[in-house]
């Protein structure tokens, strides 16, 4: 897992979320002039569209990651195992149109273009720490809508207790998908009250731009309290069910990637400890930060597993 770091970020700084906004700041300063200038009124269009995102009310006061990072050192099963090569091998996909179905237990259910479902669900920013099983951590700035709104839209009857969402299969231009190293097509889930919680979020794009294939396109879930590989890409599918949902990752190592998957530096992976972790981006020189429980976002949804054991619903 070599990562051919930018010249520039060699130093490996953090952006500074001052930085990031000051960014922003200039990124509606060009668009004001773009309108007026020779920059293709569609371009400035799509820029102006992300830049004036509104700072939705989950979204905390942290440094976010450096941007070539998270679009360059990615997980992308479907693709490669190598986490560097997924964003040329990405560009193959698609992405629009795009449409999502949805089956099992709801009132309203079908298949539903991606444009209408964002007619109705109006974006917002959030910026949210991530923290992958393989111990490493970063902070995005998602660009998104919350899960619950659109979940709702489609009426879950009384015997909905859990969520399951489906990336694309197409063994075409997804080459890992050839292979063994997943069960095909990669499947994620959650419990409805997870589903149903705030901070779930479904993300169309990130850094004031939608985002890379590599990232997810054209819809990604983010979960921030829990282990990255929950947060599932290019959905095509969600299915309302009854029962706990069969998961990629559950499926490939049970004992390894439990369905909660919630961050916990208590409970190590079987290979390795949970309780550290390494901030993608940072100098060699920059100590491990200590995981948190729940990455951080305990006071939000611990109530979520008082009941449960989290040693053995890990
Ligand atoms: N979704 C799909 N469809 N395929 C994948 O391989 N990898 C998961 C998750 N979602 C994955 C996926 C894992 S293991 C992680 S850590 C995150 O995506 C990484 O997100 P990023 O590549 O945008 O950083």
């Amino acid at each position: 897992m070599l990562f051919k770091m930018k010249k520039d970020i060699l130093t490996g700084e953090i952006t500074d979320k001052l930085v990031f906004q000051n960014r922003r700041k200039i990124i509606k300063a060009v668009t004001a002039t773009a309108m007026a200038s020779f920059i293709p009124a569609s371009m400035s269009a799509q820029i102006k569209k992300y830049a004036e995102i509104p700072l939705g009310p989950y979204s905390a006061s942290l440094q976010v990651t450096d941007i070539e990072y998270v679009k360059n050192y990615t997980n992308y099963y479907e693709f490669t195992t190598n986490k560097n090569d997924s964003t040329i091998l990405s560009k193959a996909l698609k992405t629009s149109p795009w449409s999502v179905t949805v089956e099992g237990e709801a009132e309203k259910t079908g298949v539903f273009n991606l444009e209408d479902i964002l007619k109705t669900n109006p974006l917002e920013q959030r910026i949210y720490r991530f923290r992958c099983v393989e111990a490493w951590s970063m902070v995005v700035p998602w660009i998104g809508f919350p899960l619950a709104n659109m979940l709702k839209q489609f009426k879950p009857t009384s015997k909905a207790k859990y969520v399951e969402f489906t990336t694309i299969y197409n063994p075409n231009v997804m080459p890992g998908q050839r292979g063994t190293a997943l069960e095909w097509p990669y499947l994620e889930g959650l419990r409805m009250d997870e589903a149903m919680h705030p901070l779930s979020l479904m993300a169309t794009g990130m850094y004031d731009d939608e985002l890379a294939n590599q990232n997810g396109a054209p819809l990604r879930l983010v979960v921030p309290w829990k282990y990255g590989f929950k947060s599932i890409k290019a959905i095509v599918k969600i299915r309302f069910s009854e029962t706990m949902p069969a998961t990629a990752w559950n499926k490939a190592g049970p004992n390894e990637y439990g369905f909660y998957a919630n961050v916990n530096p208590e409970v190590p992976h079987p290979r390795w400890s949970q309780s550290r972790e390494r901030i993608l981006g940072a100098s060699i020189f920059t100590p491990k930060r200590n995981t948190e429980k729940f990455n951080g976002y305990g006071a939000q949804v611990a109530s979520l597993y008082s009941a449960m054991d989290l040693k053995k619903y890990f």
